[in-house]
């Protein structure tokens, strides 16, 4: 085994099989066509994407070529050009699916919107306007901070009908954090809301918006919509209300084609060193890798009410809230607040009121609900699910159970989704009218996808032996590029194995059974998952040394029964600092204040030292097995002092 860290103590093996009814109606219902179709999209990946482009999307001009695979870089359907937005909704008009719901909104406080994809296209073609009278050109980058509400929606389609390259940012992130991402990529504008509504509050993403820009020389305007009525400065000259811009706007707007390459959206994501990544997806082959798995791996229907809690800040929301969704013409409902407001049954009510036939959650939520407690679930029929999903990190077995029997009443399958920010669309799932399901494994790839467990040679490892995770073939959907750092993009995917330079590193560590399903055991690099968030200890640890108290800081992940990992941090303090709850306190507002809230440490430990190896690495994993509260195992001789652990073993 490679790395002490991947082990897997798995030991499920229940299987469920997808119902005969199920199958019958599935897009794909039989084991013989998953592998014939299978076997064709890696043996001859570009007669199998070639005629999937073909298919599945509405091109202005042809391309000339599938694929160009120069590792690290790959280049899709070179020559063609299409209209991203115009796939997602010019593409419905006039078919019996115009005055389809393509959006059904519920926000916190119980308003519903119906947004037909009538509707919508005339919404995007306003905007799209807006936008060509401020200026905004192809390729100008757009930043978006909104609640999840329609306009979020709406500001992403009108970017990419516009070729502006939209950077969504997820609403819990900070003023610092706004700043950084604007600065980065340079956006000449920002969408925000004046608030959107969290658990009975206002959160005040306008004043963020404020702090945020006082630093980024190049935005130009701010719009804002207008959500909560909380009170906001406008800044004369720069902020422009939504409303307003719109007064006047054209309802119809003639699209622009685009290169296939063109590049649709920068998503910042953690990584393992200190500064967020922009991961840069681009249009044709990034559409077409979500359209086709949301078609198989969601089993689409016209009849479908589908609903994802993931917010649109997360690549989730881009590719199945609005790309993969919207271009298949599904109906996706969206809902702007907690889960737990005003009771812990929202969801329940939602999915029985909207009759929702669809439900995609991550484990983190599926936990959080088996803790509030059964009765909340069941006064609510919940006879219009007929599909679960899950994604953002590995489900346990018991999450799964609880899943499939409180919320699937055992009748609705479930695809357990692994994927990531850079993959851009699903990677390994069941098929839900095929595949037989094993509790907290995602089982098998999906089409086009090669993922093999290997050790640090590239070599794969025998079945049922952990080792890291690695795709290797390119995929349309695959990440492009990070956002001006070309070469941190090969490092950090594609440097992981001398010799190999065409092997995409995930990051993950896995494990595959003795039927070849996969099991994804958790990050091996320095990146935490905490409800299903990803978080760079990197980036937690600047946060802390940036505070005047601290010295040293390292940031590590703990096994929490709710959060999948919670966030545990060492802090050694400057001397003559002391060590208090109230600085605690600080600590945990800084890092807030520094990143978002979603990044605040959930335990903070001050230490006298931290454990170094001699070379002065700070030696994470023995203070991983301090944070469990476990012995201190595995090889300590590369400690420079063990008096260290000793300390902070006392302290416990
Ligand atoms: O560690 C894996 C975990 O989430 C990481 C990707 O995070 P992010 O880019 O934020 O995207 C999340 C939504 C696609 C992966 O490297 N992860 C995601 N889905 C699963 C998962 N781990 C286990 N099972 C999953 N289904």
């Amino acid at each position: 085994m490679p790395d002490q860290t991947i082990t897997s103590v798995s030991r499920e093996h229940r299987k469920f099989r997808p119902s005969a009814e199920f199958k019958a109606q599935a897009n794909l219902g039989s084991e013989a066509a998953y592998k014939r179709l299978y076997a064709e999209s890696v043996n001859s990946p570009e007669k199998f994407w070639d005629r999937q482009a073909k298919e599945q999307l509405v091109w202005r001009k042809p391309y000339k070529k599938v694929l160009k695979w120069k590792p690290p870089h790959a280049e899709w359907f070179l020559g063609g050009k299409l209209n991203v937005a115009e796939n997602c909704l010019d593409r419905h008009l006039g078919t019996a699916r115009e005055n389809k719901a393509a959006l059904i909104f519920e926000g916190e406080p119980g308003d519903v919107r119906t947004i037909t994809y009538k509707q919508l296209h005339l919404h995007v073609c306003r905007l799209a306007h807006i936008f060509e009278n401020m200026g905004i050109t192809a390729g100008d980058r757009v930043a978006i901070y909104l609640p999840m509400i329609p306009e979020a929606v709406i500001a992403m389609l009108a970017c990419a009908r516009v070729g502006a390259v939209h950077t969504v940012i997820f609403g819990g992130f900070s003023a610092e954090s706004i700043k950084d991402r604007i600065n980065d990529c340079k956006a000449k504008l920002v969408i925000t809301a004046d608030g959107g509504w969290r658990r009975g509050k206002v959160i005040e993403l306008k004043a963020n918006v404020d702090k945020a820009v006082e630093n980024t020389p190049t935005v130009q305007t701010v719009i804002v919509v207008k959500r909560c009525g909380n009170a906001v400065t406008m800044r004369e000259g720069r902020d422009v209300w939504w409303k307003d811009a719109w007064d006047g706007a054209p309802n119809s707007h003639k699209a622009k084609a685009f290169d296939s390459e063109h590049p649709l959206f920068i998503l910042y994501t953690s990584g393992s060193t200190g500064k967020p990544k922009g991961v840069l997806h681009t249009s044709a082959g990034y559409l077409l890798g979500a359209k086709l798995s949301a078609h198989y791996v969601f089993d689409l229907k016209e009849t479908d009410r589908y609903f994802c809690s993931a917010d649109i800040g997360w690549i989730t929301g881009h590719s199945y809230v609005v790309y993969g969704m919207l271009s298949n013409g599904a109906t996706v409902f969206i809902y702007e607040g907690a889960p737990n407001q005003p009771e812990p049954d929202r969801f329940w009510q939602m999915i029985d009121r909207h009759s929702l036939t669809i439900l995609y959650t991550a484990p983190t939520a599926i936990r959080a609900f088996m803790r509030w407690g059964d009765n909340y679930v069941l006064r609510h029929r919940l006879d219009s699910l007929r599909l679960l999903g899950s994604v953002g990190e590995p489900i346990n077995p018991e999450a799964w159970m609880w899943y499939h029997t409180l919320i699937g009443k055992k009748r609705c399958p479930i695809v357990d989704t692994w994927w990531q920010t850079e993959t851009g669309s699903i990677m390994i799932s069941p098929l839900p009218g095929v595949t037989a399901t094993t509790p907290g494994s995602g089982t098998r790839p999906f089409f086009g996808v090669v993922p093999k467990v290997v050790d640090d040679k590239c070599v794969e490892v025998p079945r049922n032996s952990g080792g890291k995770l690695v795709i290797t073939q390119p995929w349309p959907s695959m990440l492009r590029t990070l956002w001006g750092d070309d070469d941190r993009y090969q490092r950090q995917y594609f440097s992981e194995f001398p010799g190999r330079p065409e092997v995409y590193f995930t990051g993950d560590g896995a494990r595959q059974d003795k039927d070849g399903y996969f099991w994804i055991v958790g990050r091996i690099d320095d990146v935490l998952n905490v409800s299903g968030h990803r978080i760079g200890t990197a980036e937690v640890e600047s946060a802390l040394v940036s505070h005047p108290s601290v010295a040293e800081a390292a940031a590590v992940g703990r096994p929490d029964e709710l959060k999948g990992q919670s966030l545990c941090v060492f802090v050694t303090l400057k001397a003559g600092q002391i060590a208090s709850e109230q600085l605690k306190e600080q600590l945990r507002n800084h890092v807030g204040k520094e990143i978002g809230s979603l990044a605040k440490p959930d335990t903070i430990r001050f230490a006298a030292g931290l454990p170094k190896t001699r070379s002065g690495k700070i030696m994470r994993r023995i203070l991983k097995e301090i944070a469990s509260g476990g012995e201190v195992k595995g090889d300590t001789t590369t400690l420079e002092d063990f008096s260290v652990v000793a300390a902070l073993q006392a302290e416990d």
